[in-house]
Order: C-alpha cells, then sequence, then structure tokens
C-alpha cells in the first residue's frame, strides 16, 4: 500500500517507552485532537496533532486523505489470552453453572475441559481451522486486530500438533496477526488422573519437543489449580519450556491462591493469567520481576466469582493486561469492548488505564509490542473508529460495539465494504 493519510480524529493511545506501563503510566495516554496519522506500507510513519502531521506534506496527499469525521481513533486491541481454536459449544455447561454447580466441579465428574478435548479429538482438522477462523473474524468486528490463541483441547501430541496447525491455517486466511500458544497441560486426561506428575513428564518429554521441532508454538503456559496442575509441576514445565526457547506463563490464582503469581514471579513468566485470588505479597513479587497481569473479567463475570483486585495491582506498580479469555467454557465472548466495559465498570480501572490494558500492556503480554499495541512512528497501522468522543465510549454504551471500522496495517478490514463503497 502506497502512503496514506487519515484525519480530522480524535486519536487516544498509550505510549510506548520501552516496556509495559505500570502504575501512573497506565492511564497516562496521549490524545490528539484533532489528529493524524500518515501510513507507509502499513507501518506509521508519524503520529499526533493534525497540524504537525500534515505541515510538510506534498498537496496530493493531504487531498486524498482519508476524513475520521471527528471520530475516536485507537489502537486496534490485542487480544493476549484466548481459547479459541475449539470444535464444539458447551451450552449445557453453561445451564448447569446457573444451577449451582461449580466450573472445577464439573471438570472433576469429566466435562468443562475435557469435554472440548474429545470434541477435538473427534475433529478434523478443516473443521478446527474454520471454526478458528470463524472466531478470529467475529473478533475482528470488535475490534481485536492481534490476539493470542492456546491449544490445550489436545492433551496427547498428535491433537495438541492438530490444533497447533489449526491455529497456524486459520491465522493464514485472516488479517489478524495470530501468536500460538502451546497449553498441553491444561487439564490432566482421564488416564493420568492419579498420576498427573507422569502427564507432565510426557507433555516436557514427548509434545514440547514436537511443538518445539515443528516451530508452531513460541509460548508455553499450564493451568496451575487446585485439582488440575500443582505449583512445583508448573515449575518443572515451564523450566523445561524455557530452556527450550520458549516465552512462559501460566493461568495463576483462577480460582484457588495456590502461588501462581508466585511461580510467575520466580521464573520470570512475561504473564501470569487470572490472579483473582492472587495475594497481595505475590502481586508485589511480579511487579517487581515486571511480570505482567492479564486480568480476565469476562470470567469472572461468567462464573460469578469475585473480580481481579485491578486497583491494588496498580496501585504496586504491576502492569495489568486484559483479554477476552474466549473460550466454550468459562467465557465465551469474543468482544474487547465488553471486557473493557466490565474492566471499568466492575474493577474500576479509568477508560484511559483499561485502553492500555487492552493494547500496549496486552502486547508486552504475548510479545508483539515491536509492531502493534499503539499508535505510533515504526508500528503497524492497526487501529479502531469508535462511534464516541472517547475510550469512555467502551463502557459508557453498554453492551453495543461502539466499533464502526477497523484497519489492519492501514486497510480497512471490518466491516468489509460494499459493493458500492
Ligand atoms: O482460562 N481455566 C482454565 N482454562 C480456561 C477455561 C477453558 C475451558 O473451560 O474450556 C480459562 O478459564
Ligand atoms: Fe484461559
Amino acid at each position: 500500500m502506497p502512503t496514506a493519510l487519515f484525519r480530522n480524529a480524535r486519536i487516544y493511545t498509550p505510549v510506548d517507552r520501552g516496556a509495559p506501563c505500570s502504575g501512573e503510566a497506565q492511564g497516562n495516554i496521549a490524545v490528539y485532537t484533532p489528529g493524524a496519522i500518515l501510513v507507509e506500507d502499513g507501518i506509521i510513519k508519524t503520529a499526533g496533532p493534525e497540524q504537525e502531521v500534515t505541515a510538510e506534506l506534498p498537496e496530493s496527499l493531504a487531498n486524498n486523505a482519508t476524513d475520521c469525521g471527528g471520530r475516536c481513533m485507537i489502537p486496534g486491541f490485542v487480544d493476549p489470552h484466548t481459547h479459541n481454536c475449539f470444535a464444539a459449544l458447551r451450552e449445557s455447561e453453561f445451564e448447569l453453572r446457573l444451577g449451582g454447580t461449580p466450573y472445577l466441579e464439573i471438570l472433576r465428574q469429566g466435562g468443562g475441559i475435557l469435554s472440548s478435548v474429545q470434541a477435538v479429538a473427534e475433529a478434523d482438522a478443516d473443521l478446527l481451522r474454520t471454526n478458528t477462523e470463524r472466531q478470529i473474524k467475529r473478533a475482528l468486528t470488535f475490534g481485536t486486530t492481534t490476539m493470542e490463541i492456546k491449544s490445550g483441547y489436545g492433551l496427547d501430541t498428535k491433537n495438541e500438533l492438530k490444533m497447533l496447525e489449526a491455529i497456524g491455517g486459520a491465522a493464514e486466511n485472516t488479517p489478524v496477526d495470530i501468536v500460538a500458544t502451546f497449553l498441553g497441560a491444561h487439564a490432566i486426561p482421564m488416564d493420568y488422573r492419579d498420576r498427573s506428575d507422569e502427564f507432565i513428564t510426557l507433555v516436557i518429554e514427548e509434545m514440547l519437543p514436537a511443538v518445539v521441532r515443528q516451530g508452531i508454538a513460541t509460548q508455553c503456559d499450564i493451568f496451575c489449580e487446585k485439582g488440575v496442575f500443582s505449583i512445583s509441576q508448573g515449575r518443572r514445565l515451564l523450566q523445561a519450556a524455557r530452556n527450550m526457547g520458549m516465552r512462559v506463563k501460566l493461568h495463576a490464582d483462577e480460582v484457588h491462591d495456590l502461588g501462581g503469581a508466585g511461580l510467575a514471579a520466580e521464573i520470570g513468566a512475561v504473564s501470569a493469567d487470572h490472579l483473582l485470588a492472587a495475594s497481595e505479597s505475590n502481586m508485589e513479587a511480579m511487579a517487581e520481576a515486571g511480570v505482567v497481569a492479564t486480568l480476565l473479567p469476562a470470567t469472572a463475570y461468567s462464573l460469578r466469582k469475585p473480580y481481579a483486585n485491578a486497583r491494588a495491582m496498580i496501585g504496586k506498580e504491576l502492569a495489568v493486561a486484559l483479554a477476552t479469555d474466549c473460550n466454550p467454557g468459562s467465557s465465551y465472548t469474543e468482544s474487547m469492548p465488553f471486557v473493557i466495559g466490565l474492566a471499568v465498570l466492575n474493577m474500576e480501572l479509568s477508560p484511559a488505564e483499561a485502553l492500555t490494558g487492552a493494547t500496549l500492556n496486552s502486547a508486552y503480554a504475548i510479545g508483539t509490542a515491536d509492531r502493534t499495541g499503539s499508535l505510533e512512528a515504526g508500528k503497524q497501522a492497526d487501529f479502531v473508529l469508535l462511534d464516541g468522543e472517547s475510550p469512555a465510549i467502551l463502557a459508557y454504551h453498554a453492551g453495543v460495539s461502539p466499533v464502526e471500522a477497523v484497519y489492519k496495517r492501514g486497510r480497512r478490514v471490518a466491516p468489509q465494504k460494499t459493493a458500492r463503497e
């Protein structure tokens, strides 16, 4: 794509200072009204006040500018935690949960994650790829331009690889940047019920080397929870993964405070995710170690649990990122605007803090901050136009997506242009 100018926008963007934004910096975003961005071959050349950006531009370029009509422009959302590769929904399980059966009890009885595992085992690679593409495209219409997707419904080498291949295939067919994460230790398979140490050995000795050999995932994750994997099993797996060159992270302290946040700090994970039950001392350890806290408010909402203590985290200089956790069990939503709404109204983040969490900090949590997460020179021109004046509209216009248009590398990708446009 040649050079293009987008003008007359109200630009709101976090500022990348080379590290995730923590403490006060989380809410310190740049605002340019009116603002403009100049894009060359999909990359931002300049972004800032319109007068500065357009000062020395040739007239032809200025005349061909896209007028954003005074709409709010923000970076495309980076969703850093999803399980968007699955074979079937679990609507009846949702009804069970509404009836009072706890999420972990459903898993203990062989349902929950394990029912998704069975569905994936029965699905062919094509179905998985098509489903994943559908999920990505739906998220794109809600403004997500970069997304992490985990495996974890395979739990054996063949099916974990099948999932990661489906994720890679889906990524090729959509404009969204995809980061794949290996989550072979997502649940204990039925056959290993009383031998979870042996299962971790299998993950380390068979699955992980196969994933690394094929180069189809850059990150490794594990679900540490009561009745699932312990902290020492998490330590074993994540150390092995790191030795094989992967970035590591974990599902930590989602239901019980097992000390997952402490493990993340100890091993230098890139992020610890969930943290509903994390202790204050482990939050401090995470902040000290520079681990990003990826919070998933739609999961707390769907599981009817108390939200993670985001205010305490920000107070402790812990960088907070936001994600959907989109999956067929604990959080079935592709919508980052919904997640931001929950974060603002139920976790007391300011709209600016939530925006940073859903863009720049989330890019750091999955290793894409060199190219995504803020509207600054050198980054991809991934942006969203909102039907509103500021990012507050994301929480204010509840239950409705204020996303009017989504651009990836300077090109409009949603909604797709009609023949008449
Ligand atoms: O992040 N807690 C573990 N994993 C997912 C849920 C996956 C599922 O229920 O299918 C989560 O909440
Ligand atoms: Fe998850």
